[in-house]
Order: C-alpha cells, then sequence, then structure tokens
C-alpha cells in the first residue's frame, strides 16, 4: 500500500557519452561566477578538468579555484570553501567530482550566506535552510552515492568524531548533472566496487522495511537484479559501456526519492557506517559492505517475510520444499558469494577499526527506527564486532 506522497525531482539529467554537450546551455542560465570545485586530481589526469575549463571558458565565466575536496569532505573545508563562494560572489558551484564533491558543493551553496556555524545548524540541529541558496550544478565522475539526483549532503567531523549527512529539500538539489558513463572508466577498482555497493546498499536499506506490498519494492528488485548483472560484467571488463552505463542510471534511481515514496525505510546500515567513517576516514561503500552481513544476520528474524522474498526474488533460490529458513540463509548466502566475487570488504579490521573503537563507534551510531528492529547500544557493538 503507498502512502501519501508528493513527488517532483528538480534535477536536470543529461545522461551519455554526449551528455558534455548540454553543458554550456546549462552554464547559461547562470551568472559569470563559477565555483569551480572538484578532488584530489583525478579529473586533471583524465582530462575531464580541461573538457570543463574549455566550455566555461567559451561561455565567458569567471572561474573561482575550489579543487581539493577530500573523499569524505570535513567541516573545514566547508568552511574554507564558504570563504571563496562569498569573496568571489558566485552565481553557481559547479561540482566536478564524485559525491564527495557534489555532497560538499551542496553544503557550499547552504552555508555561504548562512549567519550561524553550518554545522551546528544543519547537521547537528538538523534546522531547514532560510538564507540565499547558490545554485548547483554537476559532472560526475564516480558512480554511487545517487548526490547527483538528490539533497543529501555528507559532512564529517574528525574533531567530535561525527559523520552526519543532511537531507536537503528540492531547493538544494543540483539543478542539472551531466552523466557521461565513459567519465567512471579511470576509477581504481576499489572506488568502482565501492560504488557498486554504495548502490546496493542504498536499495536494500529501502527495500527492507515495512509489511505491505508496495510498488517500490518491486522496482527496487528490478534495480537489484539488474545491477548484480551488471557489476558482474564490470568488475571484469570496467570499459564496457553497456554495463558501466546500466550501473550509472540504477545508482541514480537508487537514491533521488523515488523508491521511497509511499513507504516506510531502514538506512541503519548507512548509520553504522558513517559512525564507522568518522573513527577511520574508510572509503563510504567499503563502510557499509563490512557491516551490512552481520546486519541483516542479526535482524533476519524480524522481518523474515522480506528476507525470504529477496532470496527468492533477487538471487533466484528455488523455495521449493525449503524452510523459509533455509531460504533466507541461501539468499544472504549468494549476496556474501557475490561480495567476494566484487572483492568487497568484509570485515572492519580491513578499514583500520580496532576493538577499542567499537564503543564510541556505538555511541555515533544515530538509531533509526524504519527497519524491521529497533537496535539498542548493545545491538550495535554486537553487529560491529559480528563485522570484525
Ligand atoms: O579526489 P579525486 O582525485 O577526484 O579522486 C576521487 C576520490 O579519491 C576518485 N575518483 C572520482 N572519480 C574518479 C576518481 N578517480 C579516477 N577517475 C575518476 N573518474 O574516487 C575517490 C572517491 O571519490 P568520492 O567522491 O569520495 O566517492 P563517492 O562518490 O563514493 O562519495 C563518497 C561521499 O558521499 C557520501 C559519503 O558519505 C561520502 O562522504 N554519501 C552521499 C550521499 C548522498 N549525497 O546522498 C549518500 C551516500 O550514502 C553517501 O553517504
Ligand atoms: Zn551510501
Amino acid at each position: 500500500m503507498l502512502g501519501d506522497f508528493t513527488y517532483a525531482n528538480p534535477t536536470r539529467l543529461h545522461f551519455g557519452e554526449h551528455a558534455m554537450d548540454a553543458l554550456a546551455e546549462e552554464l547559461n542560465r547562470f551568472g559569470k561566477n563559477v565555483l569551480l570545485v572538484y578532488g584530489g586530481g583525478s579529473i586533471k589526469k583524465n582530462g575531464i578538468y580541461a573538457q570543463v575549463v574549455k566550455v566555461l571558458q567559451d561561455c565567458g565565466k569567471n572561474i573561482v579555484e575550489d579543487g581539493g575536496v577530500m573523499p569524505n569532505p570535513t567541516v573545514e573545508k566547508l568552511y574554507e570553501g564558504c570563504a571563496r563562494a562569498k569573496a568571489g560572489q558566485v552565481d553557481l558551484i559547479l561540482a566536478v567530482g564524485g559525491g564527495s564533491v557534489c555532497d560538499y558543493a551542496k553544503a557550499v551553496s547552504v552555508s555561504t550566506y548562512c549567519t550561524e556555524d553550518p554545522w551546528e545548524k544543519y547537521y547537528l540541529r538538523m534546522e531547514d535552510v532560510d538564507n540565499p541558496i547558490i545554485p548547483v550544478g554537476c559532472v560526475l565522475t564516480m558512480v554511487g552515492t545517487g548526490s547527483e539526483m538528490n539533497g543529501g549532503s555528507v559532512i564529517t567531523n574528525h574533531q567530535s568524531k561525527l559523520k552526519i549527512g543532511h537531507v536537503f529539500g528540492d531547493q538544494v538539489f543540483p539543478k542539472f548533472s551531466i552523466l557521461n558513463p565513459v567519465f567512471t572508466f579511470t576509477l581504481p577498482k576499489y572506488q568502482m566496487t565501492a560504488g557498486f555497493f554504495d548502490i546496493m546498499s542504498h536499495i536494500l536499506e529501502q527495500y527492507f522495511s515495512g509489511t505491505d506490498d508496495n510498488t517500490s519494492d518491486y522496482i527496487m528488485e528490478g534495480l537489484l537484479r539488474s545491477l548484480i548483472h551488471s557489476t558482474r560484467i564490470a568488475v571484469k571488463d570496467p570499459t564496457n559501456y553497456e554495463a558501466r552505463s546500466n550501473i550509472m542510471w540504477t545508482a541514480t534511481w537508487a537514491l533521488n526519492t523515488l523508491v521511497a515514496m509511499g513507504k516506510t525505510t531502514d538506512w541503519e546500515v548507512h548509520m553504522i557506517g558513517q559512525s564507522v567513517g568518522a573513527y577511520t576516514d574508510a572509503t563510504h561503500g567499503m563502510t557499509l559492505s563490512a557491516v551490512s552481513l552481520p546486519y541483516y544476520r542479526f535482524i533476519l528474524q524480524d522481518g523474515l517475510a522480506k528476507f525470504k522474498r529477496y532470496a527468492i526474488a533477487v538471487w533466484d533460490v528455488n523455495p521449493e520444499g525449503k524452510a523459509d529458513q533455509q531460504i533466507v540463509e541461501e539468499g544472504l548466502q549468494r549476496m556474501e558469494d557475490y561480495m567476494k566475487e566484487m572483492g568487497l570488504v568484509l570485515h572492519l579490521r580491513e578499514l583500520g577499526v580496532t576493538e577499542d573503537m567499537l564503543e564510541g563507534i556505538a555511541d555515533g551510531t544515530f538509531i533509526m527506527e524504519g527497519g524491521y528492529r529497533i537496535l539498542t547500544k548493545e545491538d550495535v557493538i554486537t553487529i560491529l564486532k559480528e563485522s570484525m
């Protein structure tokens, strides 16, 4: 049963090998001063930076550079970006990179003209934006987060050991995003597969909740099947356009708000993963892969019917003559086999987590109430121990 909702997605997407052709027209909708945001330099090596700068110059824009956005962008970097955006009186923030760069661009967008400390206002107090917002556009180079078509913006505060995401409203979604699957070909395997699992996790976080019959669950099963199919090809043949383009599109749909409409969602894996990230600065998708199976095995009995459906509809487990328990276990075993095939991280130790961190990681884990079980702090510690 679908609950009440209002649906609109304000981001205009340009997808495909020639998607960059749309950039000039998009840029012309905005003023002259553009904050060009990017990461640690991959776009300079693979030529994307040169392509973007050429379009900006041809459009007669003043470029204000803001490079060096780190994976898991920090609050210190956010303050720096706000100062640059303000000094440059920028009319548009153009993010060229992955989720970190896009998330950071959105954070700068809402924080530059914020009269209070944006970390406290948006990330600790979760308040809405009531000051002018600078529009954001994206050229995506890494697939996974869905940041290209959503209002999510995750910022890390190493001092307080907190990594927190604020999901902003429509006005903060990118105004446009350019998605060329070829731009993702240069990703190192570790980042590529971390992105694959991030996509899977986004879908599962929204799937494993509720007991009603809901169109969104059927859409998600389709997305998962496509994802599993294409990632199996891409992991062996990373420049396979067909596979990479399907994965890129799936990533966007996994977290552009559509599949969450009219249903409840969980997000506990992300809460644990984010707290692990705050302690280790590990790659986001790998924090999720390390904790997912122990988490799902922990809550299995509370959501047995859905885990059974998952095993059959997504992993093709044949239910004939089998008890429910056996079906769900086979489903999760197939998921584990797939994760091994992808070369994903399955143990927190590999991400630098040590036993003495577990208490703190559990303290930094927000408890969600939409999943099949509401965890206690002790439950989180049990899951973390299982994930070591
Ligand atoms: O910094 P550079 O040099 O560009 O290198 C990056 C970075 O090291 C590299 N990279 C990106 N595109 C590349 C490339 N290398 C070669 N070729 C390319 N084409 O990949 C590394 C990782 O990039 P990053 O942007 O950090 O990855 P991702 O897209 O996974 O973003 C992670 C961040 O997004 C947040 C995460 O928490 C994390 O902070 N999330 C955002 C969400 C949202 N907006 O809704 C939801 C997610 O659940 C997630 O929490
Ligand atoms: Zn994620």
